[in-house]
């Protein structure tokens, strides 16, 4: 039997999708139409003999119990909110739900980040990791040398794939070769989480004495494990855990412009995963439609409007005529009128756009101004234009923006 556990953090963690994140926890934010964390979850749906799939992070149980029954209806596999009492880094919490997770007694547990994107090699990856053994398989890529830094570089070795060193986030140079934040792993992981937690509780002793000497330290809570750092870089070299490469899409998404870019991949996905889910121009619908587009079933789009390439259209989005829309994720109950344009954009829950109004950016999903944010309930009026700006929720725009953020 197999689990999968996908770590979905917490609030604090959200900040850098703000606006986005004041109504929807980041894993729900849709992706080509789908709750972030839905790709990954109906990727494990592809595990021969999985039973199970936990996503565990520190928000509300209430934020995740309608998605949790919806997905797991419609997978029909069973999938279970579980809810940490405080952040305990990414190995601690794997760990703080070791009893549920091994409820089934699973020969193997895959572990992802909720927030990459890729096409999650799962099967394969196990397969992999068969014939290696060991504790754990992690899911590489090749990245190149300037981004390298922003993840876990690592070296594996060429022939038997052995991870023989590892360091998160160096500041100088290691390797083009990236941890990509998937793992397949034996419950053998639980004893190594523990190790290092009986090393923590030596030292929070060690601590208690310096400080009742009056010497100065820094530590971290005994429970607060970080699976790169205090897992995977001491395991490295020591035959216990081995790499496998992709050589197909791969992205992080820690900000909103890359969830147009996540979006995009998504969508390309879909001609292969899921076509019925794409629109296309010969379609009911009847509007002109370019590339891959998803519209949900529930929205209203005019047939002279123009819409794609890379558009997602939420639920209850009314679309009037010869709107232009390109690059772009609008949120469920979103107006927009007569001949507006929407480019490079998030439009917010319950947004209207006015008359010949546009909402555009230059693109760069990776500056901060990159594409242009609405947050829930703005109203942007007739004509007015809003080029690489973020406008908070709630706001009323009269007058045209550039390179503002709307507060
Ligand atoms: N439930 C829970 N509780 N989840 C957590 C916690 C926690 O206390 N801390 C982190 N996470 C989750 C995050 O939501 C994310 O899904 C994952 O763990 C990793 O987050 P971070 O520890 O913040 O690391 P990162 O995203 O900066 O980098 C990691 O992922 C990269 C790939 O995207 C590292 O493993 C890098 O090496 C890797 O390249």
């Amino acid at each position: 039997k197999v689990v999968a556990v996908i770590l979905v953090g917490g609030p604090t963690k959200g900040t850098r999708f703000r606006p986005l994140s004041f109504n929807t926890p980041e894993p729900l934010f849709p992706l080509a139409g789908q709750p972030m964390v839905h790709h990954p979850i109906s990727a494990c749906k592809r595990i021969p003999n999985l039973v199970q799939v936990f996503l565990v992070g520190f928000y509300e149980e209430r934020e995740f119990a309608l998605y949790v029954s919806s997905v797991s209806n419609e997978l029909r596999v069973p999938v279970r909110y579980l809810k940490e009492d405080k952040p305990h880094g990414s190995a601690g919490s794997l760990y703080y739900f070791r009893d549920k997770i091994m409820e089934e007694s699973p020969t193997h547990i895959f572990l992802l980040n909720f927030d990459v994107c890729c096409n999650f090699p799962l099967p394969n990856m196990l397969e992999a990791h068969k014939m290696h053994g060991g504790i754990g398989t992690l899911l590489v890529i090749k990245v190149s040398a300037e981004s390298a830094n922003q993840f876990g570089e690592l070296v594996a070795d060429p022939i038997t794939k052995e991870l023989l060193h590892y360091t998160e986030k160096p500041e100088t140079f290691v390797s083009d070769l990236i941890n990509c934040g998937v793992y397949v792993f034996t419950p053998k992981i639980f004893s190594v989480i523990q190790e290092v937690f009986l090393l923590r509780e030596d030292r929070v002793l060690l601590h208690l004495i310096m400080w009742l000497l009056d010497l100065s330290f820094r530590s971290l809570p005994s429970d607060f494990v970080r699976l790169d750092q205090d897992i995977l870089s001491p395991l490295a070299g020591k035959k216990q855990l081995y790499t496998y490469e992709t050589t197909d899409f791969w992205e992080q998404i820690k900000t909103p412009g890359m969830s147009i870019k996540c979006s995009a991949l998504y969508l390309a996905q879909f001609r292969f995963t899921s076509p019925h889910l794409l629109v296309n121009g010969d379609g009911k619908r009847k509007a002109t439609v370019v590339g891959d587009v998803y519209i949900h079933p529930s929205a209203k789009v005019h047939p002279t409007a123009k819409i794609g390439p890379n558009v997602s259209i939420s639920a209850n989005v009314r679309v009037a005529a010869g709107v232009r829309l390109m690059n772009c994720i609008v949120l469920d109950d979103v107006e927009i009128k007569e001949n507006a344009v929407v480019m490079h954009a998030i439009v917010g829950w319950k947004s209207s756009l006015g008359r010949w109004s546009r909402v555009q950016a230059d693109g760069d999903y990776n500056s901060k101004l990159g594409i242009t944010i609405l947050g829930e309930s703005v109203t942007v009026e007739d004509e007015v234009v809003v080029i690489n700006s973020i406008v908070l929720p709630n706001k009323m725009l009269n007058v045209s923006v550039q390179e503002e953020i709307i507060l």
